[in-house]
């Protein structure tokens, strides 16, 4: 049921073609149930007792076309019922994942760090795919076959009134439970089965998609074997997997098919004791096949469903997430910010225990905060509860004096120009890569951007320039030039928060001197968070906190620093 509910409104827009997906589907199987036994009858009358031969050969091509007439009609109808049906159905696949990418952009980072990427790959790609073709499988069926059986049974009414044959009529009412039996006993272990074949499919993707990330990393461990093994053994599970559901599902039509086959031949002995005529119980066996038939497929649909259910269990975990970290119901309009920032009594854990405890301080507007320690001090996860990428489980952060979970998620983060420690780049030209600091920015402004982030020389040095495509991952780029461009997108966006996760790996002394350059400028008039380890940048912060444990043991200028906090003085020294 939450199946059909949850899938109803993404074939909403589709009911027409829907409908009329259905309209063949009946005729169809009314011509299959009822038409074609129903000529068959009347074709075998007209030419086998006929003995006479009174009809004209016109009636004789009339009535022989009966037949054919009928397949014509199956065939259309089948053919317009199924195409509709895969337009359907293909529709709402793409709206299923539509819904399920959007829902992904909403959730918090945290959920991506709990899963793995390659497990939602599967989740949105191959289950939604299993949900399509079973639902659309079981929509097709389940629209035909039906009216197959109806057809059938209706005229098997008939013609039992007509020849007074009661008995051929119940004993097909009485196959028909009986052929439920197996269906019922096998549409539970397909639901489990399905979602075990799904999982088991996520896990193949999310170690195929670790391994092409980890290229690098594979060839200089030698982990080619170690890799390829870990992949033969979870495909081997997977086909451990998919193996049961086939026993299961494969099991229902030969279960099925033997026991309309016993009723058939119970039916040739009571035939033969009844005297009935050859055309009739050739007309009636043939309903009798049909039904039969129109019931395995449909049972053959229900089961189909079952694995849609299972897949759908999965899709659906993501879908009834209720994101954390949301914009409140009435946001705080926001005009200019000026950029003052104050922790109050903020307390974050990840987990269990607090990697930020009771943390107060406030950053002026306008002035640069360098912040320093030791690693896993807690300086990165300082400045990400800024944007919000986490929330604190206690105390408040306000800018400009209201709270940051008071303005809504996009005004908050429209104020803030972020360079993380290992920016990204998408896999496109540089300079839509630095546009993405400004969407309505033009070529003017993108060289602008690029030289006061030291970028411009190297992207110059370019064959194609601004329009370098920078590859996956920006594997064409060095890390320098990476960091770079990420600067210039935080220059072009001109927001009045500015925060730095500055890079630990080693630069070279030309790369580090262009962007120190870059920096200069770049924190010009803002309000600066910097996770600083270089001192040329730490000692050009008008504040310094230093972090030490979760806690910020000390705050100053750089020569306050020195003489009172031998920590900081430690760090200093190490470096110099
Ligand atoms: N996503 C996460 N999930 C769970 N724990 C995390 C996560 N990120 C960081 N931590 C933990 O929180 C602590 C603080 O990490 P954080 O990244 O803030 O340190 P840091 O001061 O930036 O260190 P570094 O100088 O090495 O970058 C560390 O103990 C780390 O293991
Ligand atoms: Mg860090």
């Amino acid at each position: 049921m939450k199946l059909i509910r949850t899938y109803a409104p993404y074939l909403k827009p589709h009911s027409r073609a829907f409908i009329l997906a259905i309209l063949a589907g009946v005729i169809a199987g009314a011509a299959s149930g009822l038409g074609i036994p129903f000529f068959t009858q009347k074709v075998f009358k007209a030419i086998f007792e006929n003995t006479e031969r009174i009809y004209s050969t016109w009636y004789l091509i009339g009535v022989a076309a009966l037949l054919p007439a009928s397949f014509v009609v199956r065939g259309i109808a089948d053919y317009f019922n199924q195409y509709l049906m895969s337009y359907c159905g293909i529709n709402v696949l793409r709206s299923l994942r539509q819904t399920l990418f959007d829902k992904l952009q909403t959730l918090p980072i945290a959920y991506f760090e709990k899963n793995h990427s390659g497990d939602m790959l599967s989740r949105i790609l191959t289950d939604t795919t299993q949900i399509q073709t079973s639902t659309m499988i079981f929509a097709a069926e389940a629209c035909r076959q039906p009216f197959t059986v109806i057809g059938g049974i209706g005229y098997l009414v008939y013609m039992s009134y007509q020849q007074k044959e009661s008995l051929f009529l119940l004993m097909f009412m009485g196959l028909v439970p009986v052929m439920l039996i197996p269906v019922k006993l096998i549409g539970r272990h397909l639901k489990h089965r399905s979602r075990q074949v799904q999982a088991t499919l996520g896990e193949v993707t999310e170690h195929l998609s670790e391994n092409l990330h980890a290229n690098v990393e594979v060839r200089s461990f030698n982990l080619q074997r170690k890799q390829s093994l870990k992949f033969g053994n979870l495909l081997y599970k997977h086909f451990n997997f998919f193996m049961k559901q086939v026993k299961y599902e494969k099991l229902t039509q030969p279960l099925m098919e033997n026991i309309a086959v016993i009723v058939l031949a119970i039916s040739f002995v009571y035939a033969y004791k009844q005297h009935i005529d050859f055309n009739t119980f050739i007309a009636m066996g043939m309903a009798l096949y049909f039904t039969a038939d129109a019931l395995k497929r449909f049972m053959k649909a229900v089961n189909e469903l079952q694995k849609a259910q299972g897949a759908f269990e999965r899709v659906d975990d993501i879908l009834a997430i209720q994101p954390e970290i949301t914009s409140p119901e009435t946001p705080v309009k926001v005009k200019k910010i000026d950029g003052n920032i104050r922790f109050e009594e903020v307390t974050f854990a990840y987990g269990d225990s607090p990697v930020l405890k009771s943390l107060s301080t406030e950053i002026q507007a306008g002035t640069a905060c360098a912040l320093v320690g030791p690693s896993g001090a807690g300086k990165s996860t300082f400045i990400k509860l800024v944007p919000r990428f986490y929330d604190s489980q206690s105390g408040c952060i306000r800018i400009d004096g209201t709270s940051i979970k008071d303005f809504s998620l996009e005004d908050l983060r429209e104020n803030i120009a972020i360079v993380p420690q290992a920016p990204i780049l998408f896999n496109d030209t540089i300079a839509n890569n630095i546009r993405l600091g400004d969407p309505n920015a033009n070529m003017d402004q993108i060289v602008r951007a690029a030289k006061a982030a030291q970028a411009y020389d190297f992207i110059e040095g370019f064959e194609e320039g601004f329009e370098t495509v920078v590859g996956e991952n920006a594997t064409r780029l060095s890390g320098g030039q990476r960091q770079r461009i990420a600067l210039a997108r935080a220059f072009l966006k001109a927001a009045p928060i500015l925060i730095l996760d500055e890079a630990t790996s080693a630069l070279d002394s030309e790369s580090e001197a262009k962007i120190q350059l870059a920096l200069d400028t770049l924190i010009e008039g803002k309000t600066v968070l910097i996770v600083a380890h270089r001192f040329s940048t730490i000692k050009k912060c008008k504040t310094i906190l230093v972090f030490d444990g979760g806690e910020i043991i000390a705050r100053g200028t750089h020569d306050e620093l020195i003489s009172s906090c031998p920590l900081y003085k430690q760090l200093y020294e190490r470096q110099i």
